[in-house]
């Protein structure tokens, strides 16, 4: 699992990319309609350069045997002062020719391992209601918190509702 900074960020936006297009091409709801083309997919992750180097936000890449990213996962930290003690998962993502093989929980082991490092004490996200994503939450110890219903859109533009879930972290 490599963590990546705002200088590989932009260097290699493009790898990234593949993955996201990936991604929405099979229906995730991660805040893109299709077709999301590979243009738009990587200037969306050059832009997230300045958060990372802002320290608001962690990306890590999960990269396979030719050093391509299988995986991601990314932890935005509000910059209010009241809540600091939080963050939030973000953008947990496996290409879907390496899915079923134990990355997702990996991902999401690394962001929780580091949030804690880093003293947070409560995490959050949400996921669309009802997707694949909402197992690996669970049995990885997270909590529901309730369901917003018409949240966002699929990919292909239909309203769906999204999950809340949170998890607290030895503080
Ligand atoms: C969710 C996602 C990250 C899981 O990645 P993955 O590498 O396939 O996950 P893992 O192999 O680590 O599996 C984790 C658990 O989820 C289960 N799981 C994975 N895919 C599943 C599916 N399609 N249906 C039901 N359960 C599934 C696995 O069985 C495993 O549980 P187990 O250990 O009890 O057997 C991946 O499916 C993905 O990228 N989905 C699209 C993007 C998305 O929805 N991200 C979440 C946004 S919040």
């Amino acid at each position: 699992m490599e963590r990546w900074n705002a200088a590989r960020l932009r260097r290699r936006a493009g790898e990234l990319a593949e993955l996201l297009t990936d991604t929405v091409a099979g229906g995730a709801s991660v805040g893109f309609l299709a077709p999301l083309g590979h243009e738009e997919a990587a200037a969306w992750w050059r832009e997230r350069a300045e958060a990372t180097a802002a320290g608001r936000l962690a990306v890590w890449a999960a990269v396979d045997d030719t050093g391509r990213p299988a995986g991601t996962v990314s932890l935005a930290h509000p910059d209010k002062p009241n809540s600091r003690h939080r963050a939030e998962v973000v953008k947990l993502m496996v290409h879907r020719s390496a899915r079923g093989q134990g990355l997702g929980r990996r991902l999401l082991a690394t962001a929780e391992g580091a949030a804690a490092a880093a003293g947070v004490t409560l995490l959050h996200l949400d996921t669309e209601t009802g997707s694949p994503a909402e197992h690996l939450y669970r049995s990885a110890g997270w909590t529901e918190a309730g369901t917003i219903p018409d949240y966002a859109a699929s990919p292909a533009g239909e309203l769906r509702p999204t999950t809340l879930y949170f998890k607290r972290l030895a503080g």
